[in-house]
């Protein structure tokens, strides 16, 4: 079994919507087992216990939310099993992967141990609040497939 967390902050529940289609996607590859939580509410003795993490954020001023920034430092201080690392975010408008990116630079800098299994994926919004626009959700789902096969490979 390859054993997958994903962490996700979250204001309004768009990215953790984004979240579980991820998991969702991942769940239908065999060998694949998945947790899920709200980075307020994360144990990090399971994420320190996986075979990799995935990390979700909202686009909040052209970045990830303080709270995943603070998170990825927390992962370079713990002596974590995974090797393994993707990200995504949500945005509104012309934001498109920029908080992917930065997260992607931040783990680089901190977590220099974690590669990366996929480069970010970015979901775009209809507003600040939501919904999540048409045609967006099933993104979500396949990239949870691509990842899980990729891993299964790995
Ligand atoms: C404080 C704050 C700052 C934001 N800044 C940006 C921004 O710079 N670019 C952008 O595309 N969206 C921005 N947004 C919109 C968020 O990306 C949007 O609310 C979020 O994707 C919704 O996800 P959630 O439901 O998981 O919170 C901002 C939202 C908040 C609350």
């Amino acid at each position: 079994m390859v054993k997958v967390f994903v962490v996700y902050d979250t204001k309004y529940g768009n990215t953790r919507l984004v979240a579980e289609k991820i998991a969702e996607g991942m769940r239908e590859v065999d060998g694949i087992e998945t947790a899920i939580s709200d980075v307020e509410e994360v144990d990090l003795e399971k994420v320190a216990d996986c075979d990799a993490i995935l990390i979700g954020s909202p686009n909040h001023w052209g970045g990830p939310s303080r709270t995943i920034r603070k998170f990825i430092d927390k992962l370079g201080k713990l002596d974590l099993k995974a090797k393994w690392v993707a990200v995504f975010d949500t945005y509104i408008k012309e934001d498109f992967e920029k908080a992917v990116k930065k997260m992607e630079k931040r783990i680089h800098e901190k977590v220099p141990n974690l590669k990366l299994t996929a480069s970010g994926l970015s979901i775009r919004i209809g507003g600040m609040k939501g919904p999540i626009v048409e045609g967006e959700l099933p993104k979500c789902k396949d990239f949870g497939k691509k990842v899980a096969a990729q891993l299964k490979s790995g």
